[in-house]
């Protein structure tokens, strides 16, 4: 298929609108994409015409509702190749899968002084609930480094996994720096000392084909409203032996089987993990992206993206007093990968003011300055830590500029953002 990029556009119309009298330029899709129109039609048609509380109806809007939702858990159990739709829990988002994991599979398998492998370039949401389970049950984080150009250290890593690891807890693809990680090397790594993984794919699904089998993590984490469906709804994949082990993540309705005052028994997976009425209409939604999705095609998708992004990394190291963060990207200079290595379409920078001596950088224009005054000329970036302070502090300093790519920005839009960047520059 070609890749039509007008009529890509014409199906998402929030493109089209101007801001400050500007034409929008929307590059901060690493923190949420836009949804396409048959995204929306699909949730307006639920409501309008199916609308009813899954599960438990024997009424034919809640039996088609049910039908819809449960549809949608193949439809995402087929676009990540998972074995079974019952390894497909339904959660708010990235967040509370990982949050699910460290409650229950702290709890199942972790006692005081185990420990759980993350790296320096987590989201705080790989962090954070690890952290309170630190507080709450004595387990301990242990963190993996990076080295300047962004990718995690490897060598001495056969040392490195203490002998009470329990989990490998790992992004995907680092939302600062687009680092892809080498997730096949580390689960094998993991795999020899019979630890399992929990990926946070957040920044990976929306622009590489995912599969879950291939990958053999245990667990894949990833938010819908990051790969063009609605806010709201999210996925945690587990594998199904690993998933009945799990004790569940809170309790209420849909997740048992029996109650009695004396005793609950609980639904298997994935409903032992669902409590309460689930977002049905945004699980809709999602699989109508994924829809989307595959009518692109996965791999253009990504030939698109990373063409954008190459080319956004040409234009942009030509300014001067550009510093971009993270090494991975094809253009950088410990790029070894042929034409089809997997980026992400994330790049974080900040720009120094030179001074007339040349040569020498000056001071360093302020994040948020560069966002604000790019915002005034319609272009929408993301400023600050990023939800990643440990990594802020690993790279010295307090924030970044990101723009980030997705299936329906141009080469246009690349230009608009180099030109204003070259114009709030000429400010200082
Ligand atoms: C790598 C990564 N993990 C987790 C998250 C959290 O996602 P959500 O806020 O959708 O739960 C994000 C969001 O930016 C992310 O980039």
């Amino acid at each position: 298929m070609t890749y039509d990029i007008a009529a890509i556009r014409s199906e998402f119309p929030i493109l089209n609108r101007e801001v400050y009298g500007r034409p929008l330029v929307y590059l901060d899709n690493a923190a949420t994409t836009q949804k396409p129109l048959c995204v929306l039609d699909a949730m307006r048609d639920e409501y309008l015409n199916a609308n009813a509380n899954v599960h438990r109806g024997v009424h034919y809007l809640s039996q088609r509702a049910t039908e819809l939702h449960e549809q949608a858990r193949e439809t995402v159990r087929a676009f990540i190749n998972a074995r079974s739709s019952s390894e497909i829990i339904f959660t708010r988002g990235t967040t509370e899968s990982i949050n699910l994991m460290a409650s229950s599979f702290v709890e199942a398998f972790m006692k005081e002084g185990d420990e759980v492998i993350v790296t320096e370039m987590e989201h705080h949401s790989n962090i954070v609930p690890w952290q309170m389970q630190q507080e709450r049950r004595g387990i301990k984080i242990k963190v993996l480094r990076i080295d300047d150009s962004g990718q995690i250290i490897l060598d001495g890593i056969d040392d490195f996994f203490p002998p009470k690891t329990r989990l490998l807890s790992i992004c995907h693809v680092s939302n600062v720096l687009g680092t892809v990680n080498p997730i096949a090397e580390l689960v094998r790594k993991a795999h020899e000392r019979g630890v399992p993984v929990l990926v946070d794919g957040a920044q990976s699904i929306p622009h590489m084909k995912i599969d879950v089998q291939a990958m053999d993590c245990e667990f894949f984490a990833f938010s819908g409203h990051k790969m063009y469906g609605p806010t709201g709804v999210g996925v945690l994949y587990g594998k199904e032996e690993w998933l009945d082990k799990l004790p569940p993540y809170q309790g209420g309705g849909e997740m048992i089987a029996t109650v009695t005052f004396e005793k609950t028994t609980f639904e298997r997976p994935p409903l032992k993990f669902e409590a309460g009425t689930p977002d049905y209409v945004a699980t809709t939604g999602l699989a109508r992206a994924i829809d989307y999705l595959n009518t692109l095609g996965m791999d253009n998708v990504m030939a698109h993206e990373q063409e954008l992004t190459r080319y956004a990394l040409e234009e942009l190291g030509k300014i001067e007093g550009m510093m971009i963060y993270g090494q991975t990207h094809p253009l950088s200079p410990s790029f070894e990968g042929g034409e089809d290595l997997p980026h992400d379409a994330v790049i974080s920078f900040n720009v120094f003011t030179s001074l007339p001596s040349g040569g020498i950088k000056g001071g360093l224009i302020h994040h948020m300055d560069m966002g604000t005054l790019l915002d005034r000329l319609g272009i929408a970036v993301r400023t600050g830590h990023h939800c990643a302070q440990p990594l802020m502090d690993r790279l010295g300093i307090l924030g970044t500029v990101r723009a980030s790519f997705a299936l329906y920005n141009t080469k246009e839009e690349v230009d608009a953002l180099v030109a204003g960047i070259r114009r709030v520059s000429q400010m200082f």
